[in-house]
């Protein structure tokens, strides 16, 4: 209660800040989510803004962040998928519109690879409201299940050599939303699903093609539990090795993610 609290403190402040300080011309999250209108005309109230913000940071960063650190630890030990990935993004040429890039298939199925270790491991739970059997399980009402998302990702029958990063495997077949649930399922799939993937693939396109990046360690990294999430275990710490493209920021030369 007492972190939650501090937390409140600070994203009230912000919200004050915003308020005090109006500029539409800024494009942070706070200020489009407060420039939103409702169908009658209303803008959002604190409490509302809050809730947003606090599903961005705490359901959306974290997974988010730690999915793209998967993608550059996988795009980075494995040679041949970095440069087909290169070749992809080089094919659309410089500046490409970013609904380019999220249609890339080659950068989609890496994305959809990050199921070796997915940042959520578990469904949220779901409750029984009728009795029924699954799989020869008798549930009745009231029992609380919760699917596994990592072992469903790891079924030898669906993913050969699932312990493998292969990209490919998205390309040459298709997954039905029980074979592949990286977001979960049902009507309480996960809500960020498209922002994410969208934020993901804009994110590496960009990364990728402005610099040369290499993985500063040969450490192989597993997935350790961390909070709802699992990620990995500490960070995956990357080095510049080269610049493409003229950067607003050339004095980045080593940045752990
Ligand atoms: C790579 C990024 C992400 C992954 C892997 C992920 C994964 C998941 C999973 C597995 C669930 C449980 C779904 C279920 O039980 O069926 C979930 C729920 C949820 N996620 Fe995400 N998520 C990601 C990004 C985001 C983002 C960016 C947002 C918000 C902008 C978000 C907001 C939520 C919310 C609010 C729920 C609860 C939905 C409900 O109960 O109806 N997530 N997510």
């Amino acid at each position: 209660m007492r972190r939650r609290h501090q937390v409140d403190k600070l994203i009230y402040d912000q919200i004050q800040e915003h308020r005090a300080h109006p500029d539409p011309s800024r494009t942070d999250i706070l200020t489009l989510l407060m420039s939103a209108r409702g169908e009658a005309g209303e803008a959002m109230t604190d409490v509302e803004l809050r809730d947003e913000l606090m599903t961005l940071l705490v359901a959306g960063h974290e997974t988010t962040a730690t999915a793209l650190a998967w993608a550059l630890y996988w795009i980075h030990k494995l040679p041949s998928v970095r440069q087909k990935l290169l070749q992809e993004l080089n094919s659309l040429g410089d500046d490409p519109d970013p609904s380019a890039i999220f249609k890339l298939p080659y950068l989609n199925a890496v994305c959809c690879d990050l199921r070796i270790y997915p940042v959520g491991m578990l469904l949220l739970p779901r409750v029984v409201k009728a009795a029924r059997t699954l799989m020869g399980y008798e549930l009745a009402p009231g029992t609380v299940i919760v699917g596994s998302i990592y072992l469903t990702h790891r079924r030898e029958d669906l993913y050969p050599e699932p312990e493998q990063f292969k990209p490919e495997r998205f390309l040459e077949r298709q997954f039905s939303p029980y074979e592949y649930l990286p977001f979960g399922g049902g009507s309480r799939r996960c809500i960020g699903l498209s922002f994410a993937q969208f934020e993901m693939k804009v994110v590496l396109a960009e990364m990728l093609s402005r610099f040369d990046l290499a993985l500063a360690d040969n450490r192989e990294v597993k997935p350790v539990r961390r909070g709802l999430v699992s990620a990995p275990n500490g960070s995956v710490r990357m080095m510049v090795t080269g610049e493409r493209l003229h950067s607003p920021t050339p004095q980045l030369t080593s940045s752990s993610v």
